[in-house]
């Protein structure tokens, strides 16, 4: 791409995409589309998944001006009593409704490349383009829970082949997004004929696309392929490093510049107190057995319980290992305020009840991070 080019493509997704808005910090709801959200816990809550609530949710986020709702994508459960993340709904089907049901917010599928033919999938995020007139995004994952990926093909790659998987399967996708002519692809995981695919999506060149690998073949890719690289939240020095790092090396090896968003839980009361008292009841609730099984296939080892491992495991019960952010409107504010100065452009988030809580983060934090000048 020439600098012209770039800029003019810049220009563009600022007037016409919204998570390219003069937001400081762009805001999104995660894992609205599986059973227990991000939390592997009993915890009371009135989220479930069903479509009524998923979209009241998605609705409503799209209301407070929200730019993205991202969901995850699951095949199966991870045991345990709450078999967590069990039942899902399917993320481009999800998206395509949530497309025709909302007015401003991005709606994100989240695609297991292995799973699905890249001239289908191009062919979806088009369809679910022109649905949303323009908010579709499509996250790329590789697929790293092992029993999830067997169920496709009764094995799982190795983890750096994964990612040449997911390279020649996007190379094929953005070319169908681009190219007016049909055109032959071989290579060593596709061999294609004739390949067209038309209309063109309503973004230019393509939907935003999301990549959230954190391993040097996943960075590599973020850095390469696509928009925006979601990276985990640990601390905020930790975020910042890692995002400080993956926008380097895009800028340094590839040319590009890339946007980074990360993602929490986030806990907000009245008093401290309370918020504490909420995430306490989450852990308390917590399902280990569920918990443990995830971290397993992560390689984490949660049979040794040392401080570190105890921590994680927490974190994995409230919010899908994610720092969480916890505290009065004005505590979490000023937590966001330290993610936006760590160099992150958004920040997608968990809650035990999203649309109960949605409801108070509107009216009690919204406010706030208008006059921190995180919103307008
Ligand atoms: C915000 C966010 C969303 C993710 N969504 C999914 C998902 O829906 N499904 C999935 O299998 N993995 C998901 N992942 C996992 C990553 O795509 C990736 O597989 C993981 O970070 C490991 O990649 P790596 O081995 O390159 O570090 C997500 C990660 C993050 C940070």
């Amino acid at each position: 791409m020439t600098k012209a080019e770039a800029i003019a493509l810049e220009e563009y997704r600022r007037a016409h995409v919204p998570l390219y808005n003069d937001q400081k910090l762009k805001l999104g709801v995660f894992g609205i589309n599986c059973s227990y959200g991000l939390n592997i816990s009993h915890a009371p809550t009135t989220y479930k998944v069903s479509w009524e609530h998923t979209s009241a949710i998605v609705k409503r986020a799209d209301a407070m001006g929200f730019e993205l709702a991202l969901p995850v994508a699951r095949w199966r459960g991870f045991g345990g009593t709450t078999d967590f993340n069990g039942e899902s709904f399917e993320t481009y089907t999800w998206a395509a409704g949530l497309a025709q049901a909302t007015k401003n917010i991005m709606v994100a599928a989240t695609s297991h490349v292995p799973t699905v033919h890249p001239i289908v999938a191009a062919k979806q995020a088009v369809t679910i383009d022109h649905i949303s007139n323009g908010r579709f995004a499509l996250n790329l994952v590789m697929g790293w829970f092992t029993p999830e990926m067997e169920m496709f093909h009764g094995s799982q790659r190795a983890h750096d082949d994964r990612y040449r998987y997911g390279a020649d399967w996007l190379k094929v996708a953005k070319r169908l997004w681009t190219e007016e002519e049909p055109f032959d692809f071989d290579s060593e995981h596709f061999h294609i004929k004739q390949a067209q695919a038309h209309p063109k999506p309503i973004q230019k060149p393509h939907p935003v696309l999301i990549n959230a690998g954190h391993s040097p073949a996943g960075m590599d890719f973020t850095a390469r392929e696509v928009d925006f690289s979601f990276v985990g939240f640990d601390s905020v020095e930790a975020v910042k490093n890692v995002a400080a790092r993956v926008r380097d090396k895009a800028r340094t090896d590839y040319k590009r510049e890339i946007g980074v968003c990360t993602s929490a839980l986030v806990v907000c009361r009245e008093t401290e107190a309370e918020a504490r008292q909420v995430y306490r009841s989450i852990i308390e609730h917590g399902d280990w057995v569920a918990a443990d099984n995830l971290m397993k296939v992560l390689g984490i080892e949660s049979q040794s319980f040392n401080d570190r491992i105890q921590k994680y495991r927490e974190r994995y019960v409230a919010g899908w290992g994610t720092n969480p952010i916890i505290g009065t409107p004005e505590q979490v504010t000023e937590q966001l305020a330290q993610v936006s100065a760590a160099g992150v452009d958004g920040m997608v988030f968990g809650f035990l009840d999203y649309n109960e809580e949605l409801k108070y983060f509107d009216s009690a934090v919204m406010p706030l991070l208008r006059q921190a000048g995180l919103r307008k």
